[in-house]
């Protein structure tokens, strides 16, 4: 997908996997691919002990500076820290991983309760409309080779059951994206690769009309713009309790 979202868009995707997961007081929780540690302090403000690892090291220095109380690492998602966790969250990493397989079974032997998020496929996300308002300038789209995506549900379902998640279950969270303006809806797309990709060989007024034009039907009466995009939750079952 051509951008990660306005601020506060995973709200709703934080508390869906928190509630599955029933996270409570005194929950341990490791936070794979942390980032700057939203979902992180989603977990600590409902009491969970949190320990969070991502390969960014300005993301982790954010992390630990917003949610003090959890410990932060760098680290890769493929060889997460030792130990036994309650629950392992891997929320809008596996998309970015080199082989969500090695993920998900570090994750199922490290976790009694496994949960990772993925968006859902193009077609259930109104965010492919960047995407289709840039294409004009952008080389065609050849079919992925190898196997589908994680955004595919049946896959997903298939890797978890290959990396030994037992009983895994699929859930569903619709996030609406808000963005305020115009401006706002344009200009987190002009700093992705595609967006200066597209502006480079268009110009940035010919790319925010054609993106305005495409998204005119998320317009509301006030001026502000509302994506909605559909995303999966997967939870299966991990390691036995300790
Ligand atoms: C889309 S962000 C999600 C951040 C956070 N989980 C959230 O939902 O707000 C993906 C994060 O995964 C991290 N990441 C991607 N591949 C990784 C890897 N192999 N090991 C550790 N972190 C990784 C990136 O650095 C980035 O912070």
């Amino acid at each position: 997908m051509p951008t990660d979202g306005p601020r506060g868009w995973g709200a709703p995707l934080h508390a869906r996997v928190l509630d599955d997961a029933r996270v409570g007081p005194g929950t341990t929780v490791l936070d794979l691919g942390c980032g700057t540690g939203e979902f992180a302090a989603a977990a600590v403000a409902r009491g969970a002990v949190l320990t969070g690892i991502d390969r960014d090291p300005a993301a982790v220095a954010t992390a630990a500076a917003t949610v003090p109380s959890a410990t932060f690492a760098v680290g890769d998602v493929h060889d997460p820290p030792p130990g036994r966790f309650d629950v392992v969250a891997a929320v809008q990493v596996l998309i970015h991983a080199a082989n969500p397989l090695v993920v998900l079974r570090a994750a199922a032997a490290r976790g009694v309760l496994v949960s990772v998020t993925t968006w859902g496929t193009e077609a259930e996300c109104d965010v492919r409309a960047f995407g289709e308002a840039l294409a004009p300038w952008l080389q065609p789209r050849r079919p992925p080779a190898g196997p589908p995506p994680v955004t595919d549900p049946d896959r997903l379902l298939q890797l978890a059951r290959l990396a030994g998640l037992g009983e895994p279950v699929l859930a569903e969270v619709v996030c609406p994206f808000h963005y305020q303006d115009a401006d706002a809806l344009v200009a987190p797309l002009f700093e992705t690769g595609i967006g200066r990709h597209a502006i480079n060989r268009a110009g940035p007024g010919a790319v925010r009309e054609a993106v305005l034009q495409r998204c005119a039907e998320f317009a509301q009466p006030d001026g502000s713009y509302v994506l909605h995009n559909r995303f999966r939750v997967l939870t299966g079952r991990g390691c036995r309790p300790g």
